[in-house]
């Protein structure tokens, strides 16, 4: 080891390995953080960084190589040797119990006790303490299984912070999370920093990036590039060492489309009895946006007209027609589709293969007299693969074994075999590297181009701009704005955003 590039390195990881069958997801990397650092590790999906966390945390066990916490052997049996060595997780999958209420589940690791009893208000008290640090304002006693994904994702943070740690590692915490509660994030990540915690942090967000790494490591098939300073680096260079190629650009062109007749059209749509009423229409060839913050009230919409939940009023017409749709099954029957934002819950089926998956939505397409036939459907499935760049074996790899940006190609891919008339995708690219992200967008302008709609709901505004053709921006539950792509302009759009709570005084 060389001496002068381990002074003040806290973990040191020489030559580590890890196999699964028919993959090698660690190929001899090598990793060095020191204390007091924010050390960014970034690669393309699959290409190894959950493993490594997952090592690190006591959750997998290399097959070679070395790790040292604090100049002593790191090889943690568990979860929890890893804990007590002085290493807290933020695991890409979310991994609380829903039945379990917030302040149970910040302390699920170590309750306080009083007299070998549980401290209730003790641990509400310091519940109460995190969830302000994180800047998540809900009571510790609601039960987790009420949160959406962004608040939850707060709570396994706020989890993280329990305890004093030597080593913090996030891998891709802010996936889910608003600006806002990024620059929350970045504020205690920063404060830990000053404390002297060493802090990995995963991101695909190049920008965030550069907003709070010191140093960082790519990973690319399993091996790792050396560390760089951030400060010497740019984008384009950062993009090089991780994909391996120049990317043109950001987004793909828009080109002109011929818009054709109305596919979708919502008129009055009331979420709920107390909810505002909500009119818009997508047409043939149109890639529609629909931004706001998160709790909006975007993704409420989306799952009404889709028939996920009961709409309390309004009228939907599909192909200009007036149309019922009082359940996702009725929706697919109409032609629509919708990618949901939480995959985990309603998206995949983990212990299933890839292709398997990826025909639920479009099974008709697959089966002939009802019976499926496995040699169309591993082609098909073999086609989508490629086109997503998904990262595994073959289609019949069960998903559960896909790294967390592959899974979510899979769930998309399902969809586009659909073969749907109108797509809703939410969140379509959330957690999903720079260069599948662009294949992506592609794949979306492609869908318009031959006719399709697209509805994308989406939390990244540069996306929105990057490719729709149209933005609706929702804000506290209605409608405040549209805007045609000529009129794109991130302030103005913010402030759409933002009206719909200003003059009810006060954010939701
Ligand atoms: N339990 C498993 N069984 C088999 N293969 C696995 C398993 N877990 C991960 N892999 C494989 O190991 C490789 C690395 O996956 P990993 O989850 O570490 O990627 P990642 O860099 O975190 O990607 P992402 O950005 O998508 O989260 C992938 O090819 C994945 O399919
Ligand atoms: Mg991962």
């Amino acid at each position: 080891m060389n001496p002068e590039a381990a002074a003040g390195a806290i973990l040191e990881v020489t030559g580590l390995t890890k196999r699964y069958p028919g993959v090698t997801a660690l190929d001899g990397v090598d990793l060095s953080v020191r204390a007091g650092e924010i050390h960014v590790l970034i690669g393309e999906n699959g290409a190894g960084k959950s493993t490594l966390v997952k090592c690190l945390a006591g959750l997998e066990h290399p097959d070679s190589g070395r790790m040292t916490l604090g100049g002593a052997e790191h090889r943690p049996g568990n979860a929890a040797a890893a804990l007590r060595a002085g290493i807290q997780v933020v695991h890409q999958e979310l991994a609380l119990l829903p039945a379990l209420t917030v302040a149970e589940n910040l302390f699920l690791q170590h309750m306080p006790r009083r007299f070998g009893i549980l401290d209730r208000r003790e641990m509400r008290g310091r519940a109460e303490g995190l969830l302000a640090q994180v800047g998540l304002e809900v009571s510790p006693d609601t039960p987790v299984a009420r949160l959406g994904i962004a608040q939850m994702q707060l709570v396994e943070i706020a989890k993280a912070l329990s305890t004093e740690c030597r080593l913090l590692i996030m891998d891709e915490p802010t996936a889910t999370l608003t600006p806002r509660e990024t620059a929350t994030l970045f504020k205690v990540m920063r404060r830990l920093r000053e404390e002297g915690v060493a802090i990995i942090f995963i991101s695909h967000h190049l920008d965030e990036i550069f907003e709070i790494g010191d140093r960082v490591t790519v990973l690319r098939n399993g091996t790792g590039v050396a560390a760089r300073d951030i400060a010497e680096l740019d984008i384009p260079e950062l993009v090089r060492m991780m994909v391996g190629r120049d990317l043109a650009a950001e987004y793909p062109p828009v080109t002109a489309r011929a818009v054709g007749d109305e596919l979708l059209s919502v008129r009055d749509l009331t979420v709920t009895p107390r909810t505002p009423a909500i009119s818009f229409a997508v047409r043939a060839g149109e890639v529609v946006g629909v931004a706001g913050l998160v709790g909006s009230g975007r993704t409420e919409a989306m799952r009404a007209i889709f028939g996920a939940d009961r709409a309390a009023g309004g009228v939907i017409a599909v192909r200009g027609k007036r149309t019922r749709v009082p359940n996702p099954r009725a929706a697919v029957r109409h032609g629509i589709s919708f990618l949901t934002e939480d995959r985990k819950a309603q998206g995949l089926v983990l212990d299933l293969s890839i292709a398997a998956n990826l025909s639920l939505a479009g099974l008709s397409k697959v089966s002939s007299s009802g019976l499926l036939r496995r040699g169309v459907e591993n082609d098909a499935a073999r086609a989508l693969s490629e086109k997503l760049r998904i990262k595994a074996s073959g289609p019949e790899q069960t998903v559960r074994a896909l790294s967390g940006g592959n899974q979510q190609k899979v769930v998309l891919g399902r969809w586009l075999a659909a073969d749907a008339d109108l797509l809703i995708v939410d969140e379509p690219t959330r957690g999903i590297d720079v260069g599948a992200r662009y294949e992506i967008h592609q794949l979306l302008l492609d869908l318009a181009e031959a006719g399709k709609g697209v509805l994308m709901v989406s939390s990244d505004l540069s996306e929105l701009i990057g490719i729709c053709d149209r933005l609706i921006v929702f804000s506290a539950g209605r409608i405040t704005g549209e805007v045609a792509r000529a009129d794109f302009d991130a302030e103005h759009i913010l402030n759409l955003a933002y009206s719909g709570y200003l003059k009810n005084g006060g954010a939701a």
